[in-house]
């Protein structure tokens, strides 16, 4: 068996334990005789599953009663269109923290008004803005806790006094956060969690009550809480998968864990580009570093280009940086070991030894 070293910014690496145990009840899943993608939505295994899900996420993410869970298909972008179409009633902040978050803001914008609460456009979305430009009326607050192509991600959240809704999509369960705190977070499950294909959502009952009523129903989040994320056949694969993840998780050490064995291979990183005397330019200001996405520079788009080329040589994929704004970036999911991190710190060493 070859398997990489996999620095992909999702889809991305799932603990090789967990694959295996796919492959092992793939074919006859917990003694049915079928696999899970073969068995009905509405079966006793099934809903066994979903509930067991369920409660790994309430106990990982440790969240208090008054929160309800649902699954939902579309990933993150679907969620970017669902969150203004239930809560959007006169107007909406997104804080502008780089691309996703603007095409966040941009679905809201079919819905209502939406506007940048505050913008890190000034100095090229390298750190996270800690004021907030509220507008009176305001029906909630959009941040993205990881800023997956810009490589910042947020050590202090918000104090405002509407609602805050999280696109936690490229840090979830990858440190501890209380989730409490926010009226909803949502997250598309194929970087920390799982297959790609689905999101998961938390919100608050409170919160879901000011949803609106007058948009289709399965549109509403109302509906999925409703009907237990099974108003229509839900992503079953991607349930499981997330199921296997939060298992893996939980047998780790939980959230603390995660935090401990993120913030380490992290450190490894940033250790190789702060010490390489301007060979790597980190991208984010050191104090808003994202511990998931490590994104940095080389002197010139062909150095850029010559490192990803001999990195993928050496059994290293996906460190180029995304279309949209080139360079590097190293992603370090919960899946992605220690030793991988180690190895391509390593390999960074020596390129700057060989280029530099
Ligand atoms: C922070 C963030 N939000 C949203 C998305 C969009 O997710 P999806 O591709 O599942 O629609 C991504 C995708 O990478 C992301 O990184």
């Amino acid at each position: 068996m070859k398997r990489v070293w996999n620095f992909n910014a999702g889809p991305s690496p799932m603990p090789l334990p967990v694959l295996e145990e796919i492959r092992e009840e793939w074919t006859d899943f917990r003694g049915t005789g079928m696999s899970i993608i073969e068995m009905s939505h509405r079966s006793a295994e099934f809903q066994a599953l979903l509930a067991e899900t369920k409660a790994l996420l309430t106990e990982l993410l440790e969240l208090k009663d008054g929160q309800e869970i649902v699954f939902i298909q579309g990933g993150g972008t679907m969620q970017f269109l669902m969150e203004a179409c239930n809560f959007l009633h006169t107007c909406a902040a997104y804080a502008d923290t780089g691309v996703w978050a603007h095409k966040a803001r941009d679905a809201a914008k079919f819905f209502g008004e939406a506007y940048d609460a505050n913008t890190a456009k000034d100095k090229n979305y390298t750190y996270i803005p800690d004021t907030y430009d509220i507008r009176p009326g305001t029906d909630y607050l959009h941040i993205t806790t990881n800023n997956t192509i810009y490589g910042t991600e947020y050590w202090k959240f918000p104090e405002v006094d509407v609602p805050v809704i999280c696109d936690m999509s490229s840090d979830i369960l990858s440190r501890r956060v209380d989730c409490n705190q926010f009226a909803m977070i949502w997250a598309g499950i194929q970087k920390n969690l799982g297959a790609a294909g689905m999101a998961l959502a938390v919100i608050r009952k409170e919160f879901l009550e000011t949803a609106r009523t007058d948009v289709p129903e399965f549109l509403q989040y109302r509906t999925f809480v409703a009907k237990d994320s099974a108003y229509n056949t839900p992503a079953v694969f991607c349930i499981y998968t997330l199921n296997k993840m939060l298992h893996w998780i939980k047998n780790m050490g939980g959230t603390a864990a995660m935090e401990i064995r993120n913030k380490k291979k992290a450190d490894l990183l940033y250790h190789v580009i702060d010490g390489s005397g301007g060979f790597y330019r980190g991208h984010a200001e050191p104090a808003h570093r994202s511990r998931m996405n490590v994104t940095f520079n080389l002197a010139a788009p062909e150095q850029e280009k010559d490192f990803i080329t001999r990195a993928k040589e050496n059994g290293f994929v996906g460190v180029g940086g995304h279309r949209l704004v080139g360079g590097c970036r190293v992603s370090l999911y919960n899946a992605v070991t220690p030793e991988a991190a180690e190895a391509i710190a390593d390999f960074m060493k020596e390129y700057m030894r060989a280029n530099g």
